[in-house]
């Protein structure tokens, strides 16, 4: 069985944007996953590259198309490859070879009778690279699908008979319910067919910037509609019309694309290979659309946002994580820089990178680093039980694309790991002299940690081989097989110290989208903060403070990065607290009655911050813990669940 995952080809007629880059991620993980899993795979990505639209913005950009087109193809070419996209091959619809497959399939259709010479009267849209019949102009004039200015066409053309593959469109998308993906947008292309198919003009005349048609037709003043050309370069690649070695790789399994373009790809393409009598893509898949702030991106509002500046300040990993994560597949998304934060600091930070961290902690001090999954089975069967309740069915979701769900479901197998460690205290057995129970727990999170990395490996390549690395394993079909099918554990190994894999981000890293873009504050709201500034206190004499009082405390959320023991102390520990500022705070506090230096590593505090520095048996501390006491001893206090380092509480 073999696997052919495509995006669309990218018209170059600008820079990729965080739009683009979605659809290339998703791809690139269904085809890694599909690698992972041992299947044969293929992975086609490139640009779009004729029509009247390129060829305008070359001329605008002074440049000769081609020239421009090579230029642009290049910055799309060079960012996947920055980006460690696992394509197999990227074409260009510039390529000769492609122009041989596009004249060849156009002969063919021509030859079968779905092809024939008319004239064409109608409204052009250069943008959508779309004609439009007059009904569905908009106010008579523009384009339904993007508004702008539609141009009036009239000239000799030759037309696709689209017409007389509705009903075979229709059957098929009834005898085919997961052709279209996600099942919701089917019946919006089906309601379309049904509206009835017009025959397609598939050339122009007015400009030469396309594929001339095959010589042996004798008609050099045509070229070929844009769409035509570019669908076909999902077979065009393979070798269709040349070398058909491996068209054997066709159907493809899936078609990625963005919901503005499900249209060409459900309806035409289908029609246009039921005429070269080959097999329909397996399934086709449409994204939604991607917003900043809530706001439509486009080049003159200023707002678009560049993959390669999130990138490069936030990690390409990261953002591929955040992009599959935050949206239900086939919905639209908004990108936003807190929303991209919590994502980084709650489930990447807090989840998986501590509960890794943890375990090199417990392990270094337990066993020379050294873990055994010799008693997992006998002490943790539950929580085994547990994880591959979600293991053995989390990979579903990907079969439709809903990487949300698929990855909302494997982070429970992070929880296990959590909730083990906060229920078995290994620190505690350690004490107690349990230590057999104390390194079982230690191993199982280290198998939790493994079986989780592997099925979120097509998600985070590098980072989940860093992690496997640390555990002492590669990720393969092998592994996948063994620690997922088989359900083996891992074998003794040696874990590797490695620093934090997702550093907290507490402030925006990007710049803010331009202000104009921005909600001014509301007046009324202005007034309200600043009379609560200037309010005076008119009950002093009872002891109650003003707003403003209790705001000279400054409290925030922290999170402990380090601890240890106060040599010579009963009751001390030292900690370094992260609160979301350039340095780690520290801080001694008087609670090792209650806490042992482990356990709070990795745990949020509440922490008084600008308090006074002081020096506890001659070591500087600059900040203190809040905590209750009362006769059963002493708690700290803590947010309920977890927060930004650095908020502050009020
Ligand atoms: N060249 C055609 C595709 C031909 S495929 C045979 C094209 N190119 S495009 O560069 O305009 O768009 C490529 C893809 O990017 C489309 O799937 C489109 O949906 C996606 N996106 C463009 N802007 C987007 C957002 N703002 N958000 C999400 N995806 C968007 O169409």
């Amino acid at each position: 069985m073999s696997n052919y995952y495509t995006t669309p080809i990218y018209y170059v007629n600008g820079e990729a944007h965080i739009g683009h880059a979605y659809t290339t991620f998703i791809t690139d993980m269904l085809a890694r996953y599909s690698r992972l899993k041992g299947e044969e795979t293929y992975f086609l990505t490139g640009t779009d590259e004729h029509g009247q639209k390129i060829e305008e913005s070359a001329a605008k950009a002074g440049k000769p198309t081609q020239a421009f087109a090579d230029e642009i193809s290049a910055t799309f070419k060079n960012l996947w490859d920055e980006f460690e996209i696992s394509y197999n091959q990227f074409i260009r619809t510039t390529d000769a070879e492609h122009k041989v497959g596009v004249q060849h399939a156009f002969k063919k259709m021509f030859d079968k009778g779905d092809i024939y010479k008319g004239e064409y009267e109608g409204n052009y849209c250069v943008s959508c690279e779309t004609f439009f019949p007059e009904s569905q102009l908009i106010d008579g004039e523009f384009c339904p699908d993007c508004g702008r200015t539609t141009n009036t066409v009239k000239e000799e053309s030759y037309f696709f008979k689209l017409s007389e593959y509705e009903q075979k469109l229709l059957d098929y998308y009834e005898a085919n319910p997961d052709f279209i993906l996600p099942k919701s947008r089917r019946n919006e292309v089906i309601n379309f067919v049904k509206g009835g198919l017009h025959d397609l003009s598939v050339t122009r005349t007015s400009f030469t910037w396309g594929v001339p048609l095959p010589a042996s037709m004798n008609d050099d003043k045509h070229v070929m509609y844009v769409w035509l050309d570019a669908l076909l370069n999902y077979i065009t690649a393979l070798g269709y019309g040349r070398d058909d070695a491996k068209m054997e790789l066709w159907p493809a399994q899936m078609h990625l694309v963005g919901k503005d373009i499900l249209r060409f790809h459900a309806i035409y393409w289908p029609a246009f290979l039921m005429s070269l009598d080959l097999p329909l893509p397996k399934h086709i898949a449409a994204h939604g659309w991607w917003t900043r702030d809530g706001e439509k991106m486009s080049k003159s509002k200023g707002n678009v946002v560049s993959p390669k500046e999130v990138s490069d300040l936030y990690g390409v990993e990261n953002l591929r994580y955040f992009m599959m994560r935050e949206v239900p597949f086939g919905q639209d998304g908004d990108f936003s820089q807190r929303a991209f934060i919590d994502r980084i600091n709650s489930d990447l930070s807090n989840d998986l990178g501590n509960l890794l961290n943890r375990i090199i902690g417990m392990s270094g001090k337990y066993s020379d680093f050294v873990i055994d999954s010799v008693d997992v089975e006998k002490y943790h069967s539950a929580e085994l039980e547990e994880m591959y309740a979600t293991l053995d069915v989390v990979e579903r979701h990907l079969d439709e694309v809903q990487t949300h769900r698929f990855l909302e479901e494997l982070w429970r197998v992070f929880t296990v790991g959590n909730k083990a460690i906060e229920a078995h205290a290994p620190w505690v057995k350690m004490k107690e002299g349990k230590t057999d129970e104390a390194l079982a727990t230690v191993a199982l999170v280290a198998n939790v940690l493994a079986k989780a990395s592997l099925l979120l490996h097509p998600f985070m390549p590098k980072t989940t081989n860093i992690i496997a690395d640390t555990l002492g394993f590669e990720i393969n079909t092998a592994s996948y097989n063994a620690l997922l099918k088989e359900k083996k554990l891992l074998d003794t190994f040696t874990i590797k110290k490695i620093g934090p894999l997702f550093p907290r981000v507490d402030e925006p890293l990007m710049e803010e989208a331009p202000k104009a873009m921005m909600e001014p504050e509301p007046k009324a709201e202005k007034k309200a903060k600043e009379s609560k500034k200037a309010a005076p206190s008119k009950e002093d004499a009872a002891g109650l403070i003003t707003f403003d009082e209790f705001f000279n405390t400054t409290l925030k959320i922290g999170t402990v990065v380090e601890a240890e023991e106060v040599p010579k102390s009963k009751k001390l520990l030292k900690l370094q607290v992260d609160l979301g500022e350039d340095e780690l705070r520290q801080i001694v506090a008087g609670i090792k009655d209650y806490y042992s230096a482990e356990e709070l590593v990795g745990t949020q505090v509440c922490v008084v911050a600008n308090l006074k520095p002081a020096k506890l048996m001659g070591i500087l501390s600059a900040g203190m813990l809040l905590a209750a006491k009362d006769e059963d001893g002493l708690c700290l206090v803590r947010p309920e669940k977890p927060r930004q380092v650095g908020s502050t509480i009020g």
